[in-house]
């Protein structure tokens, strides 16, 4: 066991970003960023930087900030066989630390747009992904999966401080729920509060054939509830274009958080879903989990061992 975990350890330090490239199908897995490694797969603009730790730092609490990472090749949403936008998945883990006293924002979204450059964004309550002209429009083609943790740009619609809506070409919300994750499958939810600086797993699903978008949500070491948070009726294939970015926009406004990303792992139809990937994992043998964690607004790596979640080393050396 603890050669296996001197192994993993090895891979994760040497296989600090993964990607694989297929002809249409897409993958790639960030497991913590590191600036020597990452930079030719990620494009920063903005605020956004990679911290020594490990973590993407997407703003930190300037006022009026916006900070944009997206993966630098473009995501092929349609392919000759089918007219409908690609399928895709992606699990990342992500972290708001408010300022030490007083009230922090905005909030960070999962971005899929044209450009990895947002022309004429603007910050707070646009998230880095609209602003006042545009806002609504279709021609943006932008979708966006929204954790905002200030009350939203549209009171009446998006009644929550804390929540998580999805939003098409606009601010405003097409549905959102209060940041929280179904308990062992019941009716019950519990509250997540998204700015404490916790770590915070996040699953976005896209059938492109039933499509459907879930949404699915949980603290860090928990498992992945089984029911969604959104299960959201959508067709990107209107939305999309055929080659669009994908990656994270954030902004703060008259009230500022730091947002980081923690570690991120995308797949569009075609290639090994997130979820196949992690349940490969489970061969009865330990995963070590490499995100950098919080403690109290600093960082160091984290090296976890749980029987839960299991790393396969063979998968690893494939990777
Ligand atoms: C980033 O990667 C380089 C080269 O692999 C390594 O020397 C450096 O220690 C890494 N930085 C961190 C913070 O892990
Ligand atoms: C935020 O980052 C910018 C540039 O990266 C820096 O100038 C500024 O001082 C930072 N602000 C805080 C509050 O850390
Ligand atoms: C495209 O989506 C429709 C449902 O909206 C489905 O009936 C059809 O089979 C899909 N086509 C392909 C090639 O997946
Ligand atoms: C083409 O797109 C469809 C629908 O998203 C998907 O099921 C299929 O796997 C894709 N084919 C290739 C070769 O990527
Ligand atoms: C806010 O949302 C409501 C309900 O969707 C809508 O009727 C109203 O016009 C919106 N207000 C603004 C300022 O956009
Ligand atoms: C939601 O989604 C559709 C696109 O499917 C869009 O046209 C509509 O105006 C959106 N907005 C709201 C607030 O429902
Ligand atoms: C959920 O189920 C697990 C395992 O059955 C149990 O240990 C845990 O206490 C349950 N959680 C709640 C909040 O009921
Ligand atoms: C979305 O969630 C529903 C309900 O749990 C599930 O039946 C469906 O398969 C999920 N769809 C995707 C694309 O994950």
């Amino acid at each position: 066991m603890a050669f296996l975990s001197t192994i993993s350890v090895a891979l994760l330090v040497f296989l600090f970003s993964v990607v694989i490239n297929q002809a249409q199908s897409e993958h790639f897995f960030f497991e913590g960023f590191n600036e020597s490694d990452d930079k030719s797969d990620l494009r920063l603009e903005g605020a956004s930087i990679f911290k020594t730790s490990g973590a993407l730092r997407l703003t930190n609490k300037t006022k009026n900030a916006i900070g944009h990472a997206f993966y630098s090749k473009t995501i092929q949403m349609f392919n000759k066989t089918s007219p409908n936008a690609s399928s895709f998945n992606t699990y990342f883990v992500f972290s708001i630390v408010p300022p030490a006293s007083g009230k922090g924002g905005f909030g960070l979204a999962f971005t899929i747009a044209p450009s990895y450059q947002i022309a004429g964004a603007k910050a707070g309550q646009y998230l880095g992904l609209f602003n006042e002209l545009n806002d609504g429009k279709n021609s943006n083609h932008i979708f966006a999966v929204e954790f905002d943790t200030v009350r939203g740009y549209n009171e009446t619609s998006n009644s929550y401080g804390n929540h998580v809506g999805i939003n098409i070409n606009s601010m405003e919300s097409n549905t959102s729920e209060p940041a929280s994750y179904n308990i062992n499958n019941t009716l019950k939810n519990e509250e997540i509060d998204m700015h404490k600086g916790d770590p915070i797993q996040a699953w976005l699903e896209y059938d492109g054939v039933s499509k459907v978008l879930n949404v699915t949500m949980c603290p860090m070491w928990q498992q992945k509830p089984m029911k969604p948070l959104l299960n959201f009726a959508v067709d990107l294939t209107p939305i999309v274009k055929e080659f669009m970015y994908v990656g994270f926009s954030a902004a703060t406004g008259d009230t500022a958080s730091s947002h980081y990303i923690l570690g991120w792992s995308f797949s569009t139809a075609g290639s090994p879903s997130i979820e196949s990937l992690w349940t490969s994992y489970t061969s009865g043998r330990e995963r070590i989990i490499f995100f950098p964690i919080l403690s109290d607004c600093s960082y160091r790596r984290f090296v976890r061992r749980d029987r839960s979640f299991v790393r396969d080393t063979a998968l690893s050396r494939a990777l």
